[in-house]
């Protein structure tokens, strides 16, 4: 029997009852979703062409940010052709597996021909042998670690497949001590750091995709060897913009239906700010917070900014 096409909106709807807070498992010592560990034989042998992409960040970073800038560099800013598809149907989201008729990642991409462009929030560790053998090029974007926190935080309370985020102040200690999905963020962005070099890693961070768009887009141009004009560049800015991807329905995940993304509770495209933390933390959450980064980063320097 010929398999039925479904649109991406229409799997979720028909897998509703099958969506839960799935717990996290470890694999290979870091917390993942549940269904994704126990997919991941599938995910861990996925070989990627040399010609496709990776885009990695840890959850919360700034991904559908970097997906949106780097599929309007692809199309020379043309707002119309990435608008063809909700962003996690252009871009896929390698690892992610949810129940059935959901397309898993690996699905989605399986029906793409390179050059793909692939999201991952896997460690480094973790990311299929595949991409480091055929020398893919990497885009790695991280942000500071109370923003991410904070966006991470109120995620886990509208996103109804992630764990419950508990209370604040808890949620804080899970931080800090990787027990999250996906693990460390701690580990994550010191891992793509020290091998940033080594594996011709784009390395860019979210305060400075913020203070200055148009030069950050323009390193990725670069990186990904394109020619885009000043013009173009400037386009770029302006579709990528939190308010107008914010009223863009193919970028702010308002295709995702409730059971899934309630977005009654926290909003995808939340506030897309550096130093929302400060109207978070207490002075004294902050305190023991910083304590604890010193002497979780004190082996690497990444300039990390938590205010501009
Ligand atoms: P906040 O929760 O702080 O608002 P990801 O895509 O990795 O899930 O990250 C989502 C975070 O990036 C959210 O942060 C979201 O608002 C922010 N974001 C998305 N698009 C953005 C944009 N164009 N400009 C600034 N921030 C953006």
């Amino acid at each position: 029997m010929e398999k039925e096409q479904l649109s991406y909106e229409e799997a979720i709807r028909r897998a509703s009852d099958a969506i839960q807070r799935f717990p996290l498992i470890d694999v290979h010592g870091v917390p993942l979703m549940s269904t994704i560990a126990e997919n991941w034989k599938s995910v861990s042998e996925f070989c990627p062409d040399p010609s496709d992409l990776l885009i990695s960040t840890y959850p919360k970073a700034g991904t559908t940010w970097t997906q949106e800038i780097v599929d309007l560099l692809l199309h020379n800013g043309d707002a119309e052709v990435c608008k063809r598809a909700p962003t996690a149907v252009r871009i896929p989201f390698l690892e992610i597996c949810s129940p059935p008729p959901i397309p898993s990642g690996l699905d989605l991409l399986e029906q793409m021909k390179p050059p793909r462009v692939i999201k991952t929030h896997l460690p480094i560790q973790l990311v299929p042998k595949g991409f480091w053998e055929n020398k893919c090029k990497v885009i790695y974007m991280a942000r500071n670690a109370k923003d991410n926190l904070v966006s991470y935080f109120h995620f886990d309370r509208m996103n109804l497949t992630q764990p419950e985020p508990g209370p604040w102040d808890g949620y804080i200690h899970k931080f800090m001590q990787g027990r999250l999905g996906w693990g460390s963020w701690y580990d994550h962005v010191k891992g793509y750091w020290k091998e940033r070099k080594e594996r011709n890693i784009l390395y860019i961070l979210y305060e400075d995709m913020k203070e200055n768009p148009f030069r950050e887009i323009k390193r990725i141009m670069h990186y990904l060897d394109l020619s885009v004009s000043e013009d173009v560049i400037k386009r770029i800015v302006q579709l990528a913009s939190f308010q107008v991807m914010k009223d863009n329905p193919m970028a702010n995940y308002s295709n995702i239906p409730k059971p899934v993304f309630d977005q009654s509770i926290s909003a995808f495209m939340r506030k897309g700010e550096v130093g929302d933390w400060v109207n978070h933390f207490t002075s004294a959450q902050s305190q023991m917070f910083d304590e604890d980064y010193a002497n979780q980063m004190k082996d690497v320097d990444i300039p990390f900014r938590f205010s501009i």
